[in-house]
């Protein structure tokens, strides 16, 4: 190996910065050269690929999103798309891609490797949805910006005894909800894993104002229910006024915490150790905090994220 590409695709995260930095660094300590691509299988598609050296990722570490850009380029499903994208990388010299990304990212870095290119995926995603690894890049900063916010609503909701409702993101991932929700002291999870069931969480709204609660704070992720309508029904059941708030994409952006630049550092160095060893088509993850990699195709298509029931109970148990 002398040549390998590094591009971040999807939704970006806070802690990609800190993994194209950590491939670019040790890749370069071992002689290798690096090459970025710029947004994604978009640019790799369209040969936007341009020599990476040590001080192109000065001054990065620090910064939230990705510097290479990011897109999501649904086209790279076709076969004839992936193969002048594979011409691209070839012209250049570039023997393998690392692949920082989301699920869609995988699926793209695996159909590669099918085609005999060979890629790691490092899973860079606020959501923490991929299987392999028990944490993203991306996903302890954007835990940290919920907390703060389910803080700073709870201020307010005590001062007006209001019920709050807050919607993160995750896609269909439970985890940012659930983690928040412990961390931030939130009466009420909702989580797409466990299934919602309104009638329950009105009646156990109830239940906590029949005991003396006069706010409360839920939690739930996007895509299981309109939360706007959800506080209308709440208000008019309870009889205490609610309100509800959509965190949005606050949630991907801003400095990447320590947890997530050391994670990110690791899992690039990693990488370039794994293609130095003669790997390619695996995906990197951390488990019981050691770097692991997996066989992408395999990660993929048989794998499943076991979802975190301890972490759902305690939330239920401290409320
Ligand atoms: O996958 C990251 C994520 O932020 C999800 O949590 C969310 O559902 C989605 O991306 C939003 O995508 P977009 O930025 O394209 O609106």
């Amino acid at each position: 190996i002398k040549k390998i590409g590094v591009l971040t695709s999807g939704g970006d995260s806070p802690g990609m910065n800190a993994a194209i930095r950590a491939v670019v660094r040790a890749a370069l300590s071992k002689g290798i050269e690096v090459y970025g691509v710029r947004d994604g299988y978009l640019g790799l598609h369209q040969d936007r690929i341009e020599k990476l050296e040590r001080h192109s990722v000065s001054d990065v570490i620090n910064r939230g999103g990705t510097f290479l850009g990011s897109a999501r380029f649904p086209a790279f499903k076709e076969e004839s798309v992936r193969r002048e994208a594979i011409e691209n990388l070839k012209k250049h010299g570039i023997d393998a891609l690392v692949v920082i990304g989301g699920d869609g990212s995988y699926m793209g870095a695996k159909k590669l490797t099918e085609m005999g290119y060979p890629c790691i995926g490092l899973p860079g995603t606020i959501d923490n949805d991929i299987a392999g690894t028990s944490f993203t890049i991306g996903f302890d900063t954007a835990l940290n910006v919920v907390m703060e916010a389910i803080d700073r609503l709870r201020d307010t909701s005590t001062s007006h005894k209001r019920i709050s409702i807050v919607e993160v993101m995750g896609r269909h991932c439970g985890d940012l909800a659930m983690h928040a929700a412990v961390a931030g002291g939130a009466e009420f999870v909702v989580v797409p894993e466990k299934g919602f069931n309104k009638a329950e969480l009105i009646a156990q709204i109830d239940n906590g104002i029949a005991k003396g609660k006069r706010h409360a704070m839920v939690t739930i992720c996007e895509h299981v229910t309109d939360v706007n309508a959800l506080a209308k029904e709440i208000e008019a059941h309870t009889g205490l006024e609610t309100r509800a708030t959509i965190l949005g994409h606050i949630q991907r952006g801003g400095s990447p915490t320590a947890r997530d630049r050391i994670l990110a550092s690791r899992m690039g160095a990693y990488a370039v150790e794994l293609l130095l060893d003669g790997h390619g088509g695996r995906c990197v993850g951390i488990m019981k905090n050691q770097l692991v990699h997996h066989d992408i195709i395999d990660c993929i298509e048989n794998m499943k994220r076991p979802f975190d029931e301890e972490m759902f109970t305690l939330s239920d148990t401290l409320f």
